[in-house]
């Protein structure tokens, strides 16, 4: 069957897997998660890489001052790339609304539901090589969507909001950005405090990407579908 062409719900598609019909592929990720997905592992790289500077800068650059602006170039590239992260947030959360069931994954835990915990108590004995065999799933597994959203997308919304209240700082009281974002800086602290959340909130971000990857190279070796030509092609096909 091929999704591209009849719409099923979310129940449909784990049942006709569980029951082992002659479902070949599932089409999960539309082009824009896809291509949001992609454009994202590229900004927060940039992300980490010069912030990681800013918050350690380079010694300093020998030579004529006005030569060298290295470290302009580095918070321009931060800057940039933070423009591009927030706004992929937002357009994903748009998309989470017209996009396809699971579009919406990200943005919800079906915290109420007892099979959800069930599964992921399935799902932790699995990661923990207490299992033989893990579930399939035709979109996040539960343990993904509850890291996903916890660590992921709230810590995304942290990142932004700290991010542009340091950035107001630097255009000036009464700027778009300290207009918008300056309350964060008094919430915590003072501008310091900012900052340092802000680099703490980098090595969530990096512990995230390092499990992220570890987890899907090790389900599409393991686990019983695709995992990482999902995210390029949107099918998810199933091995059994
Ligand atoms: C995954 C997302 C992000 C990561 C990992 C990240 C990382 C960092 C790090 C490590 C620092 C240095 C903190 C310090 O020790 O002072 C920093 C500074 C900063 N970041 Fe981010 N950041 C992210 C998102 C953003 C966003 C969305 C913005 C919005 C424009 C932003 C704006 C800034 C600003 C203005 C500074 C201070 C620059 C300075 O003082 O020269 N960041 N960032």
């Amino acid at each position: 069957m091929s999704a591209s062409h009849v719409v099923p719900t979310p129940a449909d598609e784990q049942r006709e897997v569980e029951q082992g019909q002659s479902i070949k592929s599932v089409y999960v990720y539309e082009a824009p998660v896809r291509l949001w997905h992609w454009i994202n592992a590229l900004a927060i790289t940039v992300l980490c890489l010069t912030g990681y500077f800013i918050g350690q800068p380079l010694p300093t650059m020998p030579g004529e001052a006005s030569a060298n602006y290295l470290m302009g170039y580095i918070r321009f590239a931060h800057f940039t790339a933070g423009y591009v992260f927030a706004i992929g947030l937002v357009v994903r959360a748009y998309w989470a609304v017209v996009g396809n069931h699971h579009a919406r994954e990200l943005f919800t835990v079906p915290l109420l539901s007892r099979s959800y915990w069930v599964e992921l108590g399935r799902m932790l004995r699995w990661y923990a090589f207490l299992a033989r065999r893990p579930g399939r799933y035709v979109g996040h597994n539960p343990l993904a969507r509850l890291m996903m959203f916890l660590v992921f997308l709230l810590g995304s919304v942290f990142m932004v909001f700290t991010g542009f209240a340091l950035y107001g700082e630097g255009l000036g009281a009464g700027s778009w950005a300290d207009t918008l974002f300056g309350w964060v800086i008094p919430l915590f602290g003072q501008s310091l405090d900012v900052h340092n959340l802000h680099r703490l909130g980098m090595w969530v971000m990096i512990t995230f990407v390092v499990l992220h990857i570890y987890a899907a190279v090790r389900e599409d070796i393991m686990g019983r579908q695709s995992i990482i030509s999902t995210m390029v092609s949107g099918h998810r096909t199933f091995k059994d």
